[in-house]
C-alpha cells in the first residue's frame, strides 16, 4: 500500500452522472490487480475529511495510468466530478483482496451498473470469459468489455439495448457450462448469483459494496455478515473479493 498525489489526465462523462476518471501513477500502480480499489481524498484540505474507495477498472503499467469508473453520488464525488486534468488527488492504494485470475477455467463474468467497474481489468486477464451485463436504462463502457469477450449478454430493465430483464436469466440458462463465476453488482444480484452457483458447485467471487470510512481495517464501518456464526469480514481489507460461501445476505 502507497500514499500518492496523483495528478489527473482525464476525468470525462459517459453517462448519466458516471464518469471516466485516469489518473498518473508510478507507485501505486505497481501493486494494482483487478478486483482492488483506491481510497480517494475527493480535495487535498480537510473538506470533506474521508476518502472515497473506487475501484481499479483498468491499471495500464505501460503509460502509467490508472482508470477508474464512477458513480456522483454525494458530497464526496460530486467533487471529484468538478475536477479536470492537472488537478492533484491524495490517494491510498491499492488495497483490499483483489480476484482470484483463473485462467484455465472456463469463466463467465457477471455486472449490474457501475458495478461493471472492477470487472474489466479482470476480463483483460481471463481467456476471453463470456460477460453478462445489465443496466437500469443508459448503457455504458460495453464496447471495452466486447473486446475481451467470448460470448456477450446485454440487459437493460426497460428493453432500450439489449434483451429486457437481468443478465441472471441468462446466467441460469447457461451456469452448466462454466467452472467459475465472477460478479459484482447490486446486492440483489450478488445474492442470486451466489444461489446459482452454490446450487450448481461452480466456484463463484463476488466483489462487494460497502461504505467505508478508514479502508484499512481500523473502523469497521465496512463490516459485512461471514457464513460463519456470529462472525462479520472487514470489506476493506479481507474483500472487496470474497468467494460466496465466505459471505451471508
Ligand atoms: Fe474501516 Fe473497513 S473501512 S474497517
Amino acid at each position: 500500500m502507497e500514499r500518492e498525489i496523483c495528478s489527473i489526465v482525464s476525468n470525462d462523462r459517459v453517462a448519466k452522472d458516471i464518469y471516466k476518471l485516469v489518473i498518473n501513477s508510478k507507485s501505486i500502480i505497481k501493486e494494482a490487480s483487478a478486483g482492488q480499489f483506491l481510497h480517494i481524498k475527493p480535495s487535498l484540505n480537510y473538506d470533506p475529511l474521508l476518502r472515497r474507495p473506487i475501484s481499479i477498472c483498468k491499471a495500464d503499467s505501460v503509460k502509467g495510468h490508472i482508470m477508474l469508473l464512477y458513480r456522483v453520488c454525494g458530497k464526496g464525488t460530486r467533487l471529484f466530478g468538478g475536477l479536470g486534468q492537472g488537478d492533484c488527488l491524495d490517494i491510498i492504494g491499492p488495497l483490499g483482496k483483489g480476484f482470484p485470475i483463473l485462467k484455465d477455467k472456463k469463466a463467465a463474468v457477471i455486472g449490474g451498473g457501475i458495478g461493471i467497474a472492477p470487472l474489466l481489468e479482470l476480463c483483460q486477464n481471463l481467456n476471453s470469459p463470456d460477460i453478462y451485463m445489465g443496466f437500469r436504462d443508459e448503457v455504458y463502457f460495453v464496447d471495452e468489455f466486447i473486446k475481451h469477450s467470448g460470448a456477450f449478454f446485454l440487459y437493460t430493465e426497460d428493453g432500450s439495448r439489449g434483451s429486457k430483464g437481468y443478465p441472471i436469466e441468462a446466467l441460469a440458462r447457461n451456469i452448466s457450462s462454466y467452472e467459475v463465476v465472477y460478479a459484482c453488482g447490486p446486492k440483489m444480484m450478488l445474492s442470486k448469483v451466489k444461489e446459482l452457483c452454490e446450487a450448481n458447485s461452480v466456484e463463484c467471487y463476488l466483489s462487494m459494496e460497502e461504505r467505508m470510512g478508514c479502508g484499512v481495517g481500523a473502523c469497521l464501518v465496512c463490516a459485512c455478515e461471514s457464513s460463519e456464526e456470529n462472525y462479520y469480514k472487514k470489506v476493506c481489507v479481507d474483500g472487496p473479493v470474497f468467494n460466496s460461501r465466505e459471505v451471508k445476505f
